[in-house]
């Protein structure tokens, strides 16, 4: 038996560390479902293992508060067997996260892979490049995509939320 949320949405971004891109999907995703009143338990997790515990990177955290959203409380966690039944969606932040993830997958698991910029129109399998060793400016740019990518997945799992209830 698995610790299922199955029954509601359950998305978890995911990238390398933890600390740098996902953190701030998980941010901008919460803020983008929560705007429109789409319940849905929210999570970010790395395929790698070195930031384990380790606080958002303090870049991520001013880009985002600029937004006025606060991603400080975070903590970096590997991604785990249990998250591929207790989520409904798993979002990779490039591809190589996606096939990092899919590597991992159960054959069982239940959660849908794809990537965060799936959902935007156009910008479908787009990555997100890494800004850890970037500048602000890389962060920056992640933010606009990442914010991009947060929107339209919030926009289309409220669509599959009515379509589940109707
Ligand atoms: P993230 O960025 O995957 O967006 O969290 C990275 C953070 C740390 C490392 C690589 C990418 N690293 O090699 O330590």
């Amino acid at each position: 038996m698995h610790g299922g949320i199955n029954h509601t949405i359950g998305v978890l971004f995911v990238c390398l560390g933890n600390i740098c891109r996902s953190p701030m999907a998980e941010g901008a995703f919460r803020a983008a479902s929560q705007a429109r009143g789409l319940a849905c338990h929210v999570d970010s997790a790395g395929t790698a293992s070195y930031h384990i515990g380790h606080r958002p990177d303090p870049r991520a955290v001013e880009v985002a508060s600029l937004k006025g959203i606060d991603i400080s409380g975070q903590s970096a966690r590997q991604i785990e067997r249990n998250d591929f039944y207790r989520f409904s969606h798993i979002i990779a932040l490039d591809r190589a996260n996606l096939e990092g993830v899919r590597a991992k997958a159960p054959r069982d698991g239940t959660a849908r892979l794809a990537m965060l910029m799936d959902a935007v129109e156009g910008r479908r399998g787009e990555p997100v490049a890494d800004p850890y060793y970037g500048d602000t400016a890389a962060f920056e740019a992640a933010w606009s995509t990442i914010s991009l990518g947060a929107e339209a997945w919030a926009e289309l799992l409220l669509l599959e939320a009515k379509t589940m209830r109707a």
